[in-house]
């Protein structure tokens, strides 16, 4: 969803909100703007389009100025238009506002407005928070009243900085959508996420929802709305402001499928002991779950194919589980005393998983949230978190994160059987494991010897791409169709083996790729159905470790052998080349492809 950046006392705001615009653009890409103060005069330039049309040529006139804002957009109120663009300015000019999250009570505070005879030039919610702010500086409120009193008024969601002219001061405020502070001397700067500012510092505040803040060149003071001082801890990010880069890499959807060794090294270290062989989760100390006798996931979209997996595992460990997408969770916890919702989500900040954790959290159950982002509102708000350790991803596409939920979850699978009552342990433990710690090999391997980029030459112009898979093959069918209809822009469908004689056989013709995932255990299954396929024209690409399964392909995929539980890992980075290629042939923007965005703050 939407990002914002300021920044106050910087040497060159206009750069530095420029570079926070351009590492924020996976947040919102259709439109994007700026405003300066220069000491004397707020100047702003905003337009349609992507940040690389706002900073081509279009801004060469900005005063460097010593604080700013700056808005990168995903559209909810009014189409991407030049005038719903961000900064939002009141009918003097005088007031700037970036704002992401929805105004709920905008149409009343719209009408009141123009009753009183403010003109709005957008369709955006947005626009009725410059007016309130000048509307109480009309009425000789001065700005830090002014500003504490139009946020008095908002409902629904925000992360807004303001900037009024002639003053070097940022105002800030955070209600329900993700806000940071950064802090590097005397400058201070304010993002919805903290790659926007991570060249600049690592020492971060996160905000909490009702705090105000204000900073200047020096000072900066955090406030709740009445005014009383809030102190809050400042922390030390380790994310390498080079991850946030794009590198040698065309796209950082490569750059974040390769890195995956490295990623997914990260997710496992210090957490697994093949020898003993052992489990071991920060924070969750043997027997901490033993009054657990169910667990619900819910995510949204690649990491609700994660808690599939995760699921999947609870399931063959007798372990009472469910999973919901968190957009269609009721709210209802039959069993809140033994019940553990476990919200998974990348960025901890998707507005439907966020509702789903609330949900259940006011239905009592224990909530944890197994997330990329430390800091993030879900990291913050559950009983407990687990972090995932992928490192920043870009790319809207998620790929890296993918893989390491998936390994987080079978560890927090594995951490679950041993406490809970009645649940069943594997007893092959040691070899599990010991798979699992070459699985970073493994992976490299695969991205080494893919042979996915030829196979999209052959495959570029099909009508329609299915994937089918058998138990844990299953959720890694799903992904593989959200990856490739998300950014090849062709359509994609994931169905159980066992499914797609039961309707989705209707749709294969001559021609059709079917993606058949095996991984060596249960390939009866999915080897029956695919045949079934191509006996109706389907093209079978097999995704299999075995020459003997690979036999009746059409094409295959080839991937290491490794344990069962672990073999749709590896398939899974070969989907993700297969729809990279795909979409790279077909000339799509990857890494911000059309109508999405990174991160959904909205319902
Ligand atoms: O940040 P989250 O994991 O909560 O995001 C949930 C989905 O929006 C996300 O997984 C989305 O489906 C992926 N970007 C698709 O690649």
């Amino acid at each position: 969803m939407c990002g914002i950046i300021a920044c106050v006392g910087s040497d060159d705001a206009a750069d530095t909100v420029l570079t926070g615009l351009e590492n924020l653009e996976y947040r919102g890409y259709d439109s994007a703007g700026v405003a300066i103060q220069n000491g004397t005069d707020l100047v702003v330039r905003k337009r349609a389009g992507k940040i690389s049309e706002l900073t081509g040529g279009f801004v060469r006139d900005l005063p460097e100025g010593v604080s700013g804002i700056g808005h990168t957009r995903w559209s909810t109120h009014g189409p991407p238009t030049d005038e719903n663009a961000h900064p939002h300015t009141s009918a003097s000019g005088a007031v700037a506002v970036v704002h992401n999250g929805i105004i709920s009570n905008y149409e009343a505070l719209r009408s009141e407005l123009e009753t009183a005879g403010y003109a709005f030039e957008s369709d955006t919610d947005t626009e009725v928070i410059p007016h309130l702010v000048e509307q109480y500086l009309t009425q000789g409120l001065d700005s830090d009243e002014a500003f504490r009193r139009a946020i008095d008024r908002l409902e629904g969601s925000y992360a807004i900085a303001m900037m009024i002219e002639g003053e070097n001061v940022v105002r800030a405020a955070r209600q329900g959508s993700p806000l940071v502070v950064g802090l590097h001397d005397d400058a201070y700067y304010l993002a919805s996420d903290v790659p926007a500012f991570l060249e600049f510092t690592d020492e971060v505040i996160y905000l909490e929802d009702g705090d105000i803040v204000t900073a200047e060149s020096g000072s900066i003071s955090i406030t709740n709305l009445a005014g009383d001082p809030i102190s809050r801890e400042v922390d030390v990010v380790d994310w390498d402001p080079e991850e946030t880069g794009k590198g040698e890499y065309d796209h950082y959807m490569l750059k974040e499928i390769e890195s995956q060794p490295e990623s997914l090294s990260n997710t496992i270290r210090g957490r697994i002991d093949p020898d003993e062989p052992a489990v071991r989760l920060e924070g969750f100390p043997a027997g901490c779950f033993e009054d657990v006798s169910e667990v619900h996931f819910v995510a949204c979209g690649t990491s609700y194919h994660a808690s599939l997996y995760g699921a999947r595992l609870l399931d063959e460990a007798n372990v009472r589980v469910r999973t919901s997408r968190a957009s269609e969770f009721t709210g209802r916890v039959p069993d809140p005393e033994g019940t553990l919702v476990v919200a998974v989500t990348q960025s901890g900040e998707t507005a439907d998983t966020l509702g789903a954790l609330r949900a259940a959290w006011s239905a009592g159950a224990d909530t944890l949230a197994v997330t990329n982002v430390v800091g993030s509102t879900m990291a913050r708000e559950a009983d407990d978190v687990l972090y995932i350790r992928a490192g920043p991803e870009i790319g809207v596409a998620a790929t890296k994160t993918f893989s390491s939920q998936v390994v987080t979850l079978a560890l927090l699978a594995e951490r679950l059987t041993e406490d809970i009552d009645g649940a069943i342990r594997r007893d092959d433990l040691g070899s599990y494991l010991r798979h699992l710690s070459v699985l970073p090999d493994q992976i490299e391997e695969v991205i080494r010897t893919s042979r996915a980029e030829a196979l999209s030459t052959k495959y570029e112009d099909r009508n329609a791409y299915f994937f089918i898979g058998h138990a844990l093959q299953h959720p890694v069918a799903l992904e593989g169709a959200l990856k490739f209809k998300e950014i090849t822009y062709e359509h994609a469908e994931g169905f159980a083996s066992g499914e797609l004689k039961h309707g989705p056989l209707a749709l294969v013709t001559p021609g059709t790729p079917v993606f058949a995932l095996f991984d060596g255990k249960h390939d009866e299954k999915t080897h029956t159905n695919a045949k079934e396929a191509q006996a109706r024209g389907a093209e079978i690409i097999a995704i299999t470790a075995s020459e003997r399964t690979a036999e009746f392909a059409d094409d295959v995929l080839v991937i290491p052998d490794t344990h069962p539980d672990l073999s749709g890992l590896l398939a899974n980075i070969q989907l993700q080349f297969v729809s990279y290629y795909t979409a790279r042939r077909l000339g799509r923007p990857i890494d911000k492809p059309r109508n999405l965005a990174k991160s959904v703050t909205v319902e």
